[in-house]
């Protein structure tokens, strides 16, 4: 029979339906390793309180380091009937020190205090892994906006044309995004590093541990938590992670959402690499972009995981309660599906082929330098409330005529407002209009290269 936690006062073992329900060990196998550095760290603790001789010592921690190179082997691995990580590795110890030895390392913890600090350092690790990942991506974008640093794209509201912007700007907007995403992970991980260790069940412990030496050894730079029952029961840094992975979800969406757009015979503004493009079974001519469509797909998966995450946290009563089992599929999932997306998303706009021509020919489209004829009259000393009523006028001459605004004869000007002098047509050019927003963060070249060397040195931060 499995070595049952908890047998002491039980008749009969679990009901079978209640071990299969009960089981989370073919999830939770993957805090393996952090539970076992928890168990030498703790190991440690109850040798300086008095609790295990040094030789006790020497040959437990001699026994956790042949069960981590065992399960890093493959060699050991939890079964069904070990019901969690923890309870798998406690039959893995004994089974190598035997249970006099093994049997005392359990004093002074809690499976409570111990997934819950192993899940922290779990998630540590994989904000680092997804902080790195984020800045391949943001250093894809800084080689597009490179690449392109004076080509001009239609800018939208509403999806419409707006004003003409450089494509460098369009891409670094969403290279800051993804920067203010990294920055959240690297404070969310100063937040989190603060160890749970020695909260016991929720109650501490009367063993003389030292919970401070713990957080020192496994890496909790903060120290230990100042209340037990907190520290066993909440779970607001994996909330609080869920958000940070499902916005990354929602930002790359908004990316993804205009590369499928920017990738149609319509706009035709980019062309997808074939390495990093899918086809169709049945059509032949298909290019179709599968990773942009999946990041799209799957940030709605993030976004569920952190809903489900918070519903499960709702009106959870304190300490602990076993409903907390269910904080890590969620994060575990969303953990691997941005490690999975992430650098194929990479190497998807690192390969774009952008046309510039296309997007030039589209960037004074739709009257998208109206704005400037206003400006223009409002440096003549012209009221703005005026200027846009005149500029305004020449959009509805325009459309009527089927021309466009540079097309207005000096008589058209001057018919529909006489502060519309020749001089006007200087502002209706999109390269004057680009060079003349050179404001800090306005889309000017020269401002853009202030914002890409600003991009580029926050990555060298990251
Ligand atoms: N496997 C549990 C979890 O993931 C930890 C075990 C705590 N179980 C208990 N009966 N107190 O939250």
């Amino acid at each position: 029979d499995s070595l049952r936690l908890w047998g002491g006062r039980f008749a009969d073992g679990p009901a079978e339906a209640l071990a299969k329900l009960s089981a989370s060990v073919h999830f939770d196998f993957r805090l393996a390793p952090y539970d076992i550095a928890g168990s030498r760290a703790h190991a440690r603790v109850l040798h300086k309180a008095g609790l295990l001789t040094a030789d006790e010592l020497d040959r437990m921690i001699a026994g956790l380091d042949t069960l981590e190179a065992d399960v890093a082997a493959g060699d050991f691995t939890g079964t069904i009937a070990d019901e969690d990580v923890h309870t798998a590795l406690e039959r893995g110890l004994l089974e190598r020190v035997g249970p006099d030895l093994g049997g005392k390392l359990r004093a002074g913890r809690s499976r409570n205090d111990q997934v819950t600090t192993l899940f922290r350092m779990y998630l540590r690790d994989h904000a680092r892994i997804i902080g790195g990942l984020l800045v391949d991506l943001q250093g894809a974008l800084v080689g597009l906006a490179e690449a392109h640093p004076d080509t001009a794209m239609p800018g939208r509201t509403h999806l419409q044309h707006a004003q003409p912007v450089l494509f460098a700007h369009h891409v670094l907007a969403h290279a800051q995004a993804l920067s203010r995403d990294a920055e959240r992970l690297r404070q969310w991980d100063e937040r989190t590093a603060v160890s749970p260790y020695g909260s016991g069940a929720l109650a501490g412990s009367s063993l003389g541990l030292d919970p401070e030496a713990v957080a020192k050894e496994l890496g909790f730079q903060h120290g230990s938590v100042g209340n037990s029952i907190d520290g066993t029961a909440s779970r607001d840094y994996a909330a609080e992670f869920t958000f940070i992975t499902a916005m990354i979800g929602v930002n790359l969406s908004r990316i993804a959402e205009e590369v499928i757009l920017w990738n149609t015979k319509e706009f035709s503004f980019v062309t997808l690499h074939d390495a990093f493009s899918t086809g169709s079974s049945i059509m032949p001519q298909k290019k179709n972009p599968d990773i942009a469509e999946l990041a799209r797909g799957k940030s709605g998966r993030l976004i569920g995981n952190l809903t489900g995450l918070m519903a499960t946290l709702k009106a959870l009563p304190l300490a602990y309660n076993r409903d907390l089992q269910e904080d890590k599929e969620p994060l575990f999932d969303s953990c691997e599906q941005l490690e999975l997306l992430l650098p194929a998303f990479t190497g998807m706009m690192a390969t774009l082929t952008v046309h510039r021509e296309r997007m030039e020919a589209l960037a004074p489209a739709g009257f998208s330098l109206a704005t400037d004829i206003a400006e223009w009259l409002v440096k003549q000393g012209v009221p703005f409330r005026i200027a846009h009523e005149v500029a305004g006028e020449c959009v509805k001459v325009c459309e009527a005529e089927g021309i466009e605004l540079d097309q207005l004869t000096d008589e058209q000007f001057a018919k529909i407002s006489a502060h519309l002098t020749p001089e006007v047509r200087g502002v209706l050019d999109v390269a004057g209009a680009l060079a003349s927003r050179n404001g800090r963060g306005g889309t000017a070249p020269e401002a853009v290269a202030v914002q890409l060397a600003e991009v580029k040195a926050d990555l060298t931060r990251q």
